[in-house]
């Protein structure tokens, strides 16, 4: 059984789901059967991951050998940029209940606090961050849909029933506090880098005193931004001598160190992993605890390291200048 994080709501959040980002289509159903064998329970999808019809067919599979039941799982999907405004979020959410082929998710979150211009969903799906890739300087084109707009039509979303909870990706404090003055559902989960690198303490303290549950993404630090250039393997934190010693000490590999740290900060974690293999050891992390001075060695690793910056990735890769951060 894994731990579960206990929303305001009462919903239970598992502490550690697959994170399903970069995740090749072609094994996408598989792994996901096989996540659900080894005891995962909770799946962390995305309309820009490009793969949710192949996580359905994997929850399908899962689902007829009756390895669990659709109340076991917790699926969270999140709406991308280009969906932002009240006539389009419904919809959005619709195409990735078909994909996954739910009638419900679990959790549904706005994936940045970036509105762009429409994309219709028969031209280019998932529409990514270009306006038009095929025009000769292809942009991100930023669209004027206010986040109020948005957050009502998420709440919209529940009080029809194709979703339990609402929350939020890549908000600060102060997005958040402006959302909480008006909200009439309330957030219940901020998804957020966030790894010994970057340990984000005073966000993740406002949102404990706001109710609000935490789920860290790349909680493996540098690991996912090799492939994409975001980040130099001598920034591994898996590389570290503390997480090495630590991982000597308790029996545990570095990778095990780190989420382990993860969740006893008490944030939930979505590590991705394609390896079957990794998918048990990213698991194993219930039976073993790191002392008060471990947790304190590996928090001050932090570099205040964001990898995940559209304010440097939007550049360049996307040729537009896109901070949100600052
Ligand atoms: N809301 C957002 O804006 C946002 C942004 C980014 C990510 N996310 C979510 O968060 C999830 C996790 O983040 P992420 O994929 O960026 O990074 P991550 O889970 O921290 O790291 C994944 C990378 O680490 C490797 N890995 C996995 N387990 C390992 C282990 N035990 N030891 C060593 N290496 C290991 C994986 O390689 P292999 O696959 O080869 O094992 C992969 O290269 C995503 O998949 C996505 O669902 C959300």
């Amino acid at each position: 059984m894994i731990p579960a994080l206990r929303l305001g709501n009462g919903s239970q959040l598992p502490a550690v789901g697959l994170g399903m980002w970069k995740t090749d289509r072609s094994q996408v159903a598989d792994l996901v059967k096989t996540a659900v064998d080894v005891g995962y329970r909770h799946f962390d999808c995305a309309c820009d991951y490009g793969n949710e019809q192949q996580v359905g067919q994997g929850l399908k599979l899962a689902l007829q050998s009756a390895a669990c039941q659709r109340e076991d799982l917790w699926i969270t999907s999140k709406l991308w940029n280009t969906y932002h405004a009240a006539e389009h979020v419904r919809q959005a959410c619709e195409k990735t209940l078909d994909d996954l082929g739910l009638d419900y998710l679990d959790l549904y979150l706005v994936h940045f606090p970036i509105a762009t211009r429409f994309v219709p969903f028969e031209d280019r799906y998932p529409p990514e961050w270009f306006f038009d890739p095929e025009s000769p300087n292809p942009k991100i084109e930023y669209a004027p849909v206010s986040i109020e707009e948005t957050w009502r039509a998420m709440e919209q979303l529940v009080e029809s029933g194709l979703v339990k909870n609402i929350g939020v990706c890549n908000f600060n404090c102060q997005l958040l506090r402006e959302l909480l003055t008006w909200a009439t559902t309330r957030p219940s989960v901020l998804q957020i880098e966030s790894h010994p690198q970057l340990t984000q303490e005073k966000l993740i303290r406002f949102c404990g005193q706001e109710d609000i549950a935490v789920t860290a993404f790349s909680p493996l630090g540098a690991e996912s931004y090799y492939s994409l250039n975001m980040a130099e393997e001598n920034e591994s934190v898996l590389r570290q001598p503390v997480i090495r010693e630590i991982a000597a000490a308790v029996g545990r590999t570095p990778g095990q160190v780190v989420l382990r740290w993860g969740v006893q900060r008490g944030t939930s974690i979505v590590p991705k992993t394609a390896r079957v293999e990794r998918l048990e050891e990213n698991l194993a992390i219930f039976d073993f605890e790191l002392t008060k001075e471990q947790m304190e060695k590996i928090s001050a690793l932090n570099l205040n390291r964001r990898f995940n910056d559209p304010g440097q990735f939007c550049e360049a890769a996307f040729n537009t200048f896109f901070p949100i951060y600052e």
